[in-house]
Order: structure tokens, then sequence, then C-alpha cells
């Protein structure tokens, strides 16, 4: 059904009504009849760090933020100090954005995804920052759903990445994505649009060793899912800074 989706919650808290049940939460999406607007849920909690009871609900905006406000959520996200470097280099990423996704709490911004538009048909996605508290409540799979939806023209998503948990979310809403360990899958014109992009935002190779110059993380993201881990690890170098160019399709 358009406009809805259903989410699997399983509560944890020890001594809570619902505590070892799984219940689906059906959020809805009231975008055709105002702002845009979702229910998250989130509230870590001592005992596990991804807990979610009905917390709440943020506010997807369209606009580009300030540069002050987005230093802050990627020196959070980056768990990066704020120098000179990361600053030129958020106001660098900022005024090359097509377009960019503010996501607020109340009034207070907690994360943003940066878009671009290099090639037709493909929604770049320059950076999402979500501030930690915020993060694994499908905060950035929901916005990326919303700007494809909003966008018809756009088949394709991508970005670029040094985490496998980026690419754990980003595989939770696709139907098809490179790189993948199995990337037989995926079909030639994906591999194609993805080196057509790469040539586009001036890439040698869809995986290219020392993009970054070094590890673009303060403290490397470390995917739960150790097969996972193991394989992003074989293909890409964190602290020699390799950039992995992903596609996907919803
Ligand atoms: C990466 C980031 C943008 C993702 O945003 P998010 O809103 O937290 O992501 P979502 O909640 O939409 O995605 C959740 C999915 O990610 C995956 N995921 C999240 N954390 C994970 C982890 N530690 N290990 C494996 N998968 C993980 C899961 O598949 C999860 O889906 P599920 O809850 O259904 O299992 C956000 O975590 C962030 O801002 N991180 C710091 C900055 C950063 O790395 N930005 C990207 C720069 S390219």
């Amino acid at each position: 059904m358009d406009g809805f989706f259903d989410k699997q919650v399983r509560f944890l808290y020890p001594d809570h009504r619902y505590a070892d049940t799984t219940i689906t939460i059906r959020l809805v999406d009231l975008a055709p009849l105002m702002k845009p607007r979702f229910c998250v849920l989130f509230h870590p909690t001592p005992w596990t760090s991804r807990v979610f009871l009905i917390g709440g609900s943020v506010d997807f905006v369209q606009k580009k933020p300030s540069l002050d406000d987005l230093v802050i959520l990627a020196s959070e996200g980056f768990r990066q100090p704020i120098t000179p470097e990361l600053i030129g280099d958020v106001e660098r990423h900022l005024a090359d954005t097509d377009f960019c996704v503010c996501i607020f709490d109340g009034g207070t911004l907690v994360g943003c995804m940066l878009c671009k538009l290099p090639i037709p048909g493909v929604l770049y996605i320059a950076g999402t920052l979500i501030l930690p508290q915020y993060q694994g409540a499908g905060i950035k799979s929901e916005v990326t759903r919303m700007v494809m939806r909003d966008h018809p023209e756009l088949l394709w998503f991508a970005g670029r990445t040094q985490s496998p948990i980026v690419w754990s979310s980003v595989q939770g809403i696709a139907s098809e994505l490179l790189p993948h360990p199995r990337p037989h899958v995926a079909t030639d014109k994906m591999h194609e649009r993805r080196r057509e992009l790469a040539r586009a935002l001036g890439m040698t190779s869809t995986i290219q060793q020392g993009f970054y110059g070094g590890a673009l993380y303060g403290e490397k993201p470390i995917n739960r899912d150790g097969r996972v881990q193991a394989w992003w690890d074989s293909i890409c170098n964190f602290e020699r800074g390799d950039a992995v160019l992903y596609i996907a399709r919803l």
C-alpha cells in the first residue's frame, strides 16, 4: 500500500510488558498530505544499543543546512575533532550538492543527506550524517526512499564510502546492489552505470585505493556481521583511505 510500510520491532526491555515479543508497527508516511513526516522508533538503552520504543517523529525538510550545523554532524558522525581541515571538507561538500534533506527532531538538526545528480538517472548521495543517538532507526533508508519517490526519473542511487555500515544500510532497502559479495547477481547495466558514475566523479576506479589519503573516520566503523566485515576488509583498506563506490536500485 502506498505511503505505508511495516516494521517488525522486538522489545528487549527486561521489565517491559512487551518484553521479548515482536510486534509490527505501521509507519505512516504523510508526505502526500503535508510536509514529509514519519514515525521513527528509537531509544537506545543500557541493555542494548538497538532497542526501539515508539519515541516520536522526525521531520524531513528539503533545504541546505548551515555550515556550522553540518560541521557538528560531520564531527559526530565521523568521530573527528572539529579542525580547519574538517570545516574545509564539509564546506566543499556542501557547495557541491544539488539539494539536501535535513532531518529535524523538533527544531534540532539531527541528520542531513547531501544529494547530487552527476549523471542522468542516478542520485548520488554525497554524504549522510545522522547523530549517533538517531542511527539505526531507519532514517537514511527512509530519506533515500523519499527522495527516490519524489524523483521518479531516478532509477539508481549511489554513494562513496569506507563504511560497511553504510553498505548494510543500503543493502537493507536495495533489490540490486554493487559491490556485493555475489557480484554476478547484478546486471551488466548496473556495472556499466557504476563505471560511468566513477568517471563522472573523477575516480580512476569504482574502488579507488587511497582515495581519501587515509582513514576517513576517527574510529573504524565495524559491521556487526563478521562475514560482511571480512568481505568489506578484503575490498576496502580502511587505513589506506580506499573509497568504495556503491550503486543500488530500490
Ligand atoms: C551510516 C548512516 C548514515 C546510516 O544512517 P542510519 O539512519 O543509521 O541508517 P538506517 O537506520 O537507515 O539503516 C539501518 C540499517 O543499517 C544496517 N546497520 C546499522 N548499523 C549496523 C551495524 N553496526 N552493522 C551492520 N549493519 C548495520 C542495518 O541493516 C540496519 O537495518 P535494520 O535495522 O533493518 O537491520 C549513519 O549511521 C551515520 O550517520 N553514520 C556516521 C556517518 C557516516 O558513516 N556517514 C556515511 C558517510 S558516507
